[in-house]
């Protein structure tokens, strides 16, 4: 295949409604869009249900038989495909008991659930009814869950009785339950998926077994919404303890999703897709659940891990089992293979349909790309992207004939993104230069138009730092070639396992501890996560609990309140953090001092020897790791 993407990239700045209006040809609508950009919302008076085209279009359209989602769960045992005229009946009906539940089209639906078909079934529900569904990763704890349950407002929760993690069963329900209390907003209907490694106890009134509540109810069909009807809610790490509620509406994200399985993914009716992600994620909602159906495709929902369930031979098993055409990962993932199975002993035989295996979430070092290219001999692409834009903006167009494997680079921007780089006081800089990455407005069709009821907060979060740009939050540059090189956040932002935390949000729980009188938390470069979140904190003058007491209390703290998936497992006592004499924390030197580079320590800094205290401290539990 020629390579398309010059023309198209071109193509989308110059006749942006051109584009777009072509690419809205691949959505299904009830009423089809007149008008393509009304100078804020994409597609404004266009009309359509996504789930329609996400099932009931292919079952019209003669692929009731095709497998639409396969499930497979190493960690209970369970394989199953459920064809496209199987998904549709399943939604249809789980729609029915949302219906019944008294869930009416914008009414809002918190989503807790772990990998299971039923998480997949729940959100397409939703979308063909009209409700806006927000899913919760299950690895927040019951705070995280509260926090979100307040800003939503949902007249229902669905979530499974517990989820299962390698070697423990995480009981769901009781956090739940936890959240339920903490929170304001009071919900009066829950359904409880119960799983049979763990049956919860219902609270009378309130809760109802999915199996009974969906026996009961009958099927819905799709309501039609307009395009900016908001399809979801999902809440990301910000710069505080605050997630912030990114909206995504119906009309653009489809037309996005549908164009990038096409030309990004290169996958289309009949290929299969495996996105090794959680439901909980962007990357979840838009490449397992609503993209590959909106191309057709078949999307496999994997409940397990990289390694461990059963060893690192698993993620190849899927691929060789399943036929799976496109592989989309994160480099943490990858690198957790590498670590235990450096030679691919364990894989088995080749993933033949195999084509190109896609990573996103953090940053993917050349080591991994190069130990997975040479090993696969296929394109390994590093793409970039965020909750808030919803799908990639910069990545090889593997769909449109690109397929080099890039060393340091995302790649290239995606066909309606124009970036930029600009220094902090807004001056565009040149190739080369690293400053803030920003994408000129408008943004493609796709990306957030608001924060949930927060618009003043989305302006300040994104569009008012430069003005006439999207500030993504990433620093970066763009090379003479026009590829873009992604450096790292530019707040405070971190990313675990290519989970996004936010360290105020961590630091804020910790400074909660009676006996910590200020503490700063840094993402620590780590060989398996990319990053890891390290504390250093002070004690209060007239405490008495020794520093290891409290630093075990505030492991605790933060896993009991933000959850476990932060990974947080280190934290030390210092005398005095580092800070300029105006006050403000030196947390970039700490993270130096933890990655073990010569800090660049400004002239203005209030004790010189707080420098030398971090260092001890770190260095104590164990900072920088020794090389390994
Ligand atoms: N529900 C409840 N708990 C969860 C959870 C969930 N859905 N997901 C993770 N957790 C828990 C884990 O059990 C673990 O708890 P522990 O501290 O008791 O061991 C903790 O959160 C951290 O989980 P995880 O990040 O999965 O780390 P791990 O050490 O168990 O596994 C890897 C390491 C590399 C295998 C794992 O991090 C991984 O698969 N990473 C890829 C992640 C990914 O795909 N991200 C994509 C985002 S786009
Ligand atoms: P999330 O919103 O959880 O998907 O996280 C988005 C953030 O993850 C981005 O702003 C980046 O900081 C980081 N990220 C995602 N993909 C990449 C990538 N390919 N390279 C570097 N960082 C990435």
């Amino acid at each position: 295949m020629a390579d398309r993407y010059d023309a198209l990239y071109r193509q989308s700045l110059e006749d942006r409604e051109g584009f777009w209006r072509d690419a809205a040809k691949l959505i299904e609508w009830e009423t089809p869009p007149d008008e393509v950009f009304g100078g804020a919302t994409w597609f404004k008076d266009g009309w359509l249900n996504i789930c329609h085209n996400a099932l009931d279009r292919h079952v019209f359209a003669g692929r009731g038989d095709q497998p639409a989602l396969i499930y497979d769960s190493p960690v209970t045992g369970a394989k199953r495909s459920y064809s496209y005229s199987e998904l549709l009946d399943h939604v249809s009906r789980t729609a029915g008991m949302i219906a019944a539940a008294g869930v009416t089209a914008g009414d809002r639906v918190v989503i807790y659930m772990p990998m299971v078909p039923e998480a997949a079934f729940a959100m397409l529900a939703c979308a063909r009814i009209g409700a806006i569904h927000s899913v919760v990763f299950g690895g927040f704890a019951a705070k995280e869950l509260a926090k979100r349950i307040d800003d939503a407002e949902p007249k229902l929760v669905i979530a499974a009785s517990c989820g299962i993690e390698p070697g423990r069963i995480v009981e769901y329900k009781p956090l739940l339950d936890d959240a339920l209390e903490q929170s304001r907003h009071k919900v009066d209907r829950c359904i409880i998926l119960q799983r049979p490694e763990y049956r919860a106890a219902l609270v009378e009134e309130r809760d109802e077994d999915w199996h009974d509540a969906i026996a009961k109810a009958g099927r819905a069909d799709c309501s039609t919404v307009s395009a900016d009807h908001p399809l979801y809610i999902l809440y990301t790490s910000g710069t505080t303890g605050i997630p912030k509620g990114v909206v995504r509406d119906t009309g653009g994200y489809a037309v996005a999703l549908a164009w990038s399985m096409e030309n990004i993914f290169g996958v289309t009716a009949g290929d299969t897709m495996w996105t090794a992600s959680d439901v909980g994620w962007v990357v979840g909602h838009s490449y397992i659940v609503y993209g590959p159906l909106l191309a057709g495709a078949t999307t496999v929902l994997y409940e397990g891990k990289p390694v461990g369930t059963p060893d690192a031979g698993a993620f190849w098993r899927v691929l060789r089992e399943h036929d799976v055409d496109i592989f989309f990962t994160a480099p943490t993932a990858v690198r957790a293979i590498r670590k235990e199975d450096p030679e691919l002993d364990l894989m088995g035989g080749r993933p033949n349909a195999l084509k190109a295996v896609f990573l996103a979430g953090e940053r993917a070092d050349p080591g991994t790309l190069e130990w997975l290219s040479t090993k696969l001999e296929l394109p390994v692409i590093d793409h970039w992207w965020q909750t808030e834009t919803g799908w990639p903006a910069v990545a090889t167009c593997f769909g449109l004939g690109r397929s080099e494997t890039l060393f340091g680079s995302a790649g290239h921007p995606v066909p309606g993104y124009a970036f930029e780089v600009l220094d902090a006081k807004g001056k565009p800089l040149s190739a080369g230069e690293i400053g803030e990455l920003v994408v000129k407005l408008p943004l493609p069709p796709g990306c957030l138009p608001t924060l949930w009821r927060n618009h003043d907060g989305f302006i300040r979060s994104y569009l008012s730092r430069h003005p006439g740009y999207y500030s993504a939050g990433d620093a970066g540059f763009i090379d003479d070639d026009g590829r873009i090189h992604i450096m790292s956040r530019i707040d405070d932002v971190i990313n675990v396992a290519g989970h996004r935390l936010s360290t105020a949000g961590i630091e804020q729980i910790i400074g909660g501890h009676p006996a910590v009188a200020e503490c700063a938390v840094v993402g620590a470069a780590d060989a398996l996560k990319g990053m890891l979140p390290v504390a250093l904190f002070v004690r209060k003058a007239n405490g008495d609990a020794d520093d290891r007491t409290v630093a075990q209390e505030i492991v605790a703290r933060v896993r009991s309140e933000l959850g476990p998936v932060a990974a947080f497992r280190t934290a030390a006592a210092v005398e005095q953090l580092p800070k300029t004499r105006s006050g403000k924390i030196l947390r970039s030197v700490i993270r130096d001092l933890a990655d073990g580079r010569e800090p660049k320590v400004p002239a203005t800094i209030e004790a010189p020897t707080a420098v030398a205290m971090a260092k001890g401290a770190l260095a104590s539990v164990g900072y920088p790791p020794s090389p390994a």
